[in-house]
């Protein structure tokens, strides 16, 4: 471990709070995230992971944020995966869903708090770049209001960012050097290994029931094509705040019905729709455009 990462735990430890991971992809944040939590742990720490990959996730199925507080047995990336709290985004990619990725980290930061964790992690997606990557960290920054800010830089892409957490906040901000022989992911694996954790939620056993077309956030127009939801992830809403899990909406044609598919089986109120499409072994069936859909801008 770099003595840059060793003095960053040393000094979190000293004085625990909300620390932010920001880095590209395959930079090694999740790595550090779970080690920070084993050293909170270790310290006597009360813990807690907020996985605000959407795509790449570690807490809950891929299109939601999640968060986690274990115990150090629980510390495992097999554990880690089964979430205490879910917050729904519907999506994988945050280009035209920086509302709800902002919205959904921010409720599960404030959610960790509500459990008394000393030590919050926040390990975010890879997205950094571009004008969208800066309205995306930015936002986050505001809402979720870190302690620390652990920058993973590599070849000067996070200078933006670094300069936006110095300037628009009053985290201590420490830039970590990622070393440059860290094994890279190609888009293939990522694709696999998202298929892989959305088949894995839904291998327990699904049930399927009928949905009544007035669950739905947005609200469907009049005379909607109900077909036009078929394949499209769903968060399922408990009426109270939260987020039970995820589903997959199917149209079965013979008797014009929608109907849900999930593990979740009690307590669903409102269902919100996600940007995604896929089949329920996890194979992916490509993106949703709302305004398309909806037909409105
Ligand atoms: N200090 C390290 N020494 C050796 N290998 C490491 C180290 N940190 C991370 N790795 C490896 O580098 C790869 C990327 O690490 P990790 O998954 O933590 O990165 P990430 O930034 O979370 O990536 P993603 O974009 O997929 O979320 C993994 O294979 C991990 O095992
Ligand atoms: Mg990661």
């Amino acid at each position: 471990m770099s003595s840059e990462l060793e003095e960053f735990y040393e000094r979190v430890l000293a004085r625990p709070g909300i620390v932010l991971l920001l880095g590209g992809i395959d930079a090694g944040k999740t790595t550090v995230a779970v080690e920070l939590l084993r050293r909170g742990l270790q310290s006597g720490l009360s813990v807690g992971l907020v996985d605000a990959d959407v795509a790449q996730s570690s807490v809950g199925p891929p299109t939601t944020v999640g968060l986690r507080c274990p115990s150090a047995e629980e510390l495992t990336r097999e554990s880690l995966r089964v979430a205490d709290e879910l917050s729904f985004a519907g999506t994988i990619t945050p280009r035209g869903h920086l509302l709800s990725l902002v919205a959904a980290t921010s409720k599960l930061v404030l959610a960790a708090r509500a459990r008394n964790c000393d030590l919050i992690v926040v390990d975010t997606t890879g997205f950094v770049s571009g004008l969208y990557g800066q309205l995306l960290k930015f936002h986050k920054l505001q809402l979720t209001n870190p302690d620390y800010v652990l920058a993973f830089e590599r070849g000067g892409e996070l200078e933006p960012l670094v300069g936006i957490a110095r300037r628009f906040t009053s985290a201590e901000v420490v830039e970590h050097h990622v070393r440059p022989d860290l094994p890279a992911r190609t888009v293939e694996e990522r694709m696999i290994f998202r298929e892989e954790q959305f088949a894995a939620y839904f291998q327990g056993g699904v049930s399927r029931w009928k949905v009544k077309p007035s669950v739905f956030m947005p609200t469907l127009p009049p005379e909607f094509d109900l077909a036009l939801l078929d394949g499209i992830v769903v968060g399922m809403e408990d009426g109270r705040g939260s987020c039970a899990g995820i589903g997959v909406l199917e149209y079965d044609d013979s008797q014009n019905v929608l109907r849900m598919v999930s593990p979740v089986t009690q307590g669903v109120r409102g269902l919100r729709l996600g940007s995604v499409r896929i089949a329920t072994d996890g194979k992916s069936r490509g993106p949703v455009d709302f305004r398309n859909l909806f037909r409105t801008d």
